[in-house]
Parts: structure tokens; C-alpha cells; sequence
């Protein structure tokens, strides 16, 4: 193989293990907006006639980088293609988030090898949260020479400069920045979608639940200016977008950083936002902790804000929660979660929840089902407990057999699934507006889309529907969905 593992790069100066005393120093350190993003002459041409493929593992903000990614690849002349074997460049844009996520990582590049032996020349990229971590870079520098170059979350602004290093260099290329600051604004964006877009409000995290490595991958909290944002979303509005989704790991702290804006907060800007023509805008990651009135007293005056809250809860028990770092008890969650429904009665709210936290016992995860029971969640992310190398929680003695949170998980998922057939079943005989995004997975022959409060929808109509918003008469509803009618519009007289 041409690559050897040798690393060009000087590991300490850019590596420091996860530890939680330097993560929290480096909140109070300055960010830098960067404006003067540019591909070098040289590199503006390099993928003419060559084709990128961008794999992407994990949350809406990878998503969301890909497509930033993609944009930077196309500036340089590459265009996209889904057939591996086609491609020039392959990224791998990975998540840390369970163990078991990066092990699909470590099987994929795995099988990637022969890839390589066919065509040499091919770029094989991993980046992504797995490539903030220390184990993971040496495991791949020792194990995986098909891979010719390695960046973090904090540098995808290098993509240009790093290929071109990676496609003149025998070496594979590590370049990763433990350390966060920057905000970079002028990037291209190569979207996914025509008429749903992914917007970032923020980036990183400073809540440092105990069991979470994303404040370790992702870096501090830092709020994008309110001013780039909404020129940002009036941009997508007046290009025919219908949807965006407002970004980051934990959307109510944005702001905080903000200090010469006077307590300008996710309300403000949402409030803002809420005024321009674009018929729907969502929100996500929310932590229960930050979510305030204003927010709320917001969301209550609807227009375009979707009636869809993702509100993770982890935990309905407050002992757990306070060993999670989660800033909040089961009571004041509850609060939270009636006095939003209480303002936005027509909301779906769902959440994400962890079983199997290092000693959690029967009765505390009874606490969990039980929260379940009083919420009724339209629908829920449910995970066992996945030490992560580095936070404090994986320091923690477990004394629960895995065999025993297997049995909690599918127990919790038999209520969730419970209160996610209920609550579509209110759904029957109503006419919602669905935002058509294309046609169904298993039937090219019906159209799929969302209501605003999040449900899918199934139904049969033309495809010339697809990115408008139609009005569909809700026939059977199922756990996961609902099937419907296209109401068509009335066709005006004399026309
Ligand atoms: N183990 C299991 N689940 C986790 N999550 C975050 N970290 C872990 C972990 N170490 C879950 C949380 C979070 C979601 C994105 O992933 O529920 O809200
Ligand atoms: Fe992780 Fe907690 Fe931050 Fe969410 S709020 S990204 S769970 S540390």
C-alpha cells in the first residue's frame, strides 16, 4: 500500500485526552469569527471530472457539516456521486456518541481496503466526533493504512489545504485541534434538500452531563451572530425553502456567549425568525434546564413555529439525574413539560432517555416508565448506557448486568411504542398540512412528507406536489405513521 502510518503531524500539540477541568477552562476563552474563507487558486480546479462521496453517521449537526463539506468539495470542482466505486474522495463523517456507533465506523473503513487496492488514487477521509478522540486516531493510524487523512470538527474549514496535502503526501495526513474558539461564516453549503434546510445557531457544548463526550468532540458553546442567522434563514426563504431547523446541542443556551447583546436568548431570535415569510421552522436539541418563559411565551404565538418540541429528558429519576449533571429533577421537568403544553396545546413532544446508567435500580427506572406514563410522548430515542472513555460517568462502578438493561429497554420501548400508536390514533379523521418531500421508501408511487408537529405521513398524489405544502385527510394511523388523502384544492369557477 502507498500510505504508510506514520503521522506527519506532532500528536501533543494538537491531542489532549478528554478531562473535564481543560474542557471547562477553555469556556472562558475568546471566540473569533472568521469572514475570509477562500480556496487557494491552485485548488479551485483540482476535482474537475472527479466525483466525492460523503458518508455520514449521527445527529443533524453532522448532517449539517456534511453539507458544508460538500459545498467546499463542489468549489473544488468535485461533483457528487452515491456509487463508492466511482468515487475520488470518500469522507466518513463519524459519531462518538454509544460505542456501538463506532464500532459501524471501524466495520465500514474496514471494508473500505479493497476500494483502495482497486484504485489507488483514492482519497479515504475519516472525520467527525470519533476523529476528536485520541484511541480512536491511533487505532486507526495502527489498523487502518486505506486511510489517507484524518480531521476533527473544529478544522473542516482546512478541507481544501488538507486533501491537497493528503493527495501529494505518502503519509497519511492527522490534522485535529483539540482546541475550539473560531466561528467560521463564510462557508459553502452544498444542502441536501430544496425546500428543508439545516441551520446552525450554535456550536459545541458546555453542559457536560456526565455520561456525554460531545462537550469533548464539539467544543464550547458559541453562538453564531442573531444577524448572520436570520439573513441566513431570509436567504433560504426567498430561494422557495418551506422549512428550516434551527441547530445545536443544546439550542436554549444560545445567546449566553452573546455578551454585548442584553440577554438575547433562542426567545429573541425565534421571535425574529417567526416574522420571516418561511412557513416553517423547527428547533433542536432543547435541555430542559436552559428552556425559559420567554421561549415559551414565543412558541405560543405559532405562525410559522412548528408544534414540535424534542425535549430529552434522560432520566425520570431525580437522583439519577443529579449523578447525570443534568441540572434539573423529575419534578421540574414535569413543570416544564405542562406549562409548554399548557402554551402550545396542539404540541408532539418527544425525548430521548438512557437505561442502564451505572447503578441505576429497579425502583429508580420504575421512575423512568412512570415519567413516560404521566408525558405520553409522541415518540422517544431510547439507549442503554455506553461508557465513554473520559467522562466522569465511565469512572463510575456498575453493578446492573447488561442482560437486566437489555430487559429495562425493551420494557420502556414497549410504552413508548404504546403512546406512539395513541397518540397518532387522535390523528384519524383530521386534515393536516403535510410538506411533501418525496416519494415513500417502499412505494415509488406514494408521496411522504411531515405534518408540523413532526408525524409522517403517507398518501397517494402526483409527484408534481413534491416540496409544496398540501392539505391530507388522515384515513388509518399507525404506530410510526399515518396514511392519508390528498384533499385536493377546490378548482376556482370559470378557470
Ligand atoms: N450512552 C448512551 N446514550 C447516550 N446519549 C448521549 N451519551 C450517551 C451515552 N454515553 C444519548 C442521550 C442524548 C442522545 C443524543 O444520545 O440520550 O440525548
Ligand atoms: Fe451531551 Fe448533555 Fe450536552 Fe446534550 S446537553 S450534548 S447530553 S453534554
Amino acid at each position: 500500500m502507498g500510505k504508510s502510518t506514520f503521522s506527519k503531524v506532532d500528536f501533543s500539540k494538537y491531542f489532549q485526552p478528554p478531562s473535564l477541568k481543560d474542557a471547562r477552562r477553555r469556556r472562558r476563552e475568546p471566540v473569533h469569527i472568521i469572514n475570509n474563507f477562500s480556496i487557494p487558486e491552485e485548488m479551485k480546479t483540482i476535482g474537475k471530472g472527479k466525483n466525492y462521496l460523503i458518508e455520514t453517521y449521527g445527529c443533524q449537526m453532522n448532517e449539517a457539516d456534511s453539507e458544508v463539506m460538500a459545498g467546499i468539495l463542489e468549489a473544488m470542482g468535485y461533483r457528487p456521486t452515491e456509487d463508492a466505486a466511482l468515487a475520488d474522495v470518500i469522507l466518513v463523517n463519524t459519531c462518538a456518541i454509544r460505542e456501538n456507533a463506532e464500532n459501524r465506523v471501524f466495520g465500514h473503513i474496514g471494508r473500505m481496503k479493497p476500494l483502495k487496492l482497486e484504485k489507488p488514487g483514492l482519497i479515504i477521509g475519516l472525520c467527525g466526533c470519533m476523529a476528536q478522540e485520541e484511541t480512536v486516531v491511533n487505532k486507526v493510524l495502527r489498523t487502518y493504512p486505506q486511510v489517507d487523512l484524518i480531521f476533527g470538527t473544529h478544522n473542516i474549514h482546512r478541507l481544501p489545504q488538507l486533501l491537497q496535502e493528503a493527495l501529494f503526501s505518502k503519509e497519511m495526513v492527522v490534522e485535529v485541534w483539540s482546541k475550539e474558539g473560531d466561528i467560521v461564516e463564510n462557508l459553502p453549503v452544498a444542502r441536501h434538500g430544496h425546500f428543508q434546510a439545516w441551520v446552525n445557531i450554535m456550536f459545541g457544548c458546555d453542559k457536560f452531563c456526565t455520561y456525554c463526550i460531545v462537550p469533548y468532540t464539539r467544543g464550547k458553546e458559541r453562538s453564531r451572530r442573531p444577524e448572520e442567522i436570520i439573513s441566513e434563514v431570509r436567504d433560504l426563504a426567498r430561494r422557495g425553502y418551506k422549512e428550516v431547523t434551527l441547530l445545536g446541542q443544546n439550542v436554549n443556551a444560545y445567546g449566553k456567549d452573546l455578551k454585548d447583546l442584553d440577554h438575547y436568548g433562542l426567545g429573541n431570535l425565534m421571535d425574529e425568525i417567526r416574522k420571516i415569510g418561511i412557513p416553517r421552522v423547527r428547533f433542536m436539541t432543547s435541555h430542559p434546564k436552559d428552556f425559559d418563559d420567554h421561549l415559551i411565551e414565543v412558541l405560543g404565538k405559532g405562525g410559522n413555529l412548528c408544534e414540535h418540541i424534542h425535549l430529552p429528558v434522560q432520566s425520570g429519576n431525580s437522583d439519577i439525574l443529579k449523578i447525570m449533571g443534568r441540572g434539573y429533577t423529575r419534578e421540574r421537568y414535569l413543570d416544564l413539560f405542562h406549562k409548554i403544553k399548557n402554551t402550545v396545546p396542539n404540541a408532539a413532544f418527544t425525548t430521548d432517555i438512557i437505561v442502564g446508567f451505572p447503578n441505576e435500580t429497579e425502583a429508580q427506572f420504575e421512575d423512568t416508565l412512570s415519567l413516560v406514563k404521566e408525558c405520553r410522548f409522541d415518540g422517544a430515542y431510547t439507549f442503554i448506557y455506553s461508557p465513554r472513555a473520559g467522562t466522569p460517568a465511565a469512572r463510575m462502578k456498575d453493578n446492573i448486568p447488561m442482560e437486566v438493561k437489555k430487559e429495562r429497554l425493551q420494557r420502556l420501548n414497549r410504552l413508548i411504542d404504546q403512546y406512539a400508536s395513541e397518540s397518532n390514533a387522535k390523528y384519524q379523521d383530521q386534515v393536516v398540512e403535510v410538506l411533501v418531500e418525496g416519494t415513500s421508501r417502499k412505494n415509488d408511487q406514494v408521496l411522504s412528507g411531515h405534518t408540523r408537529t413532526n408525524k409522517v405521513v403517507n398518501f397517494v398524489g402526483p409527484k408534481s406536489l413534491i416540496g409544496q405544502l398540501v392539505n391530507v385527510k388522515i384515513t388509518e394511523t399507525k404506530m410510526w405513521s399515518l396514511d392519508g388523502e390528498w384533499q385536493r384544492e377546490p378548482e376556482v369557477a370559470g378557470k
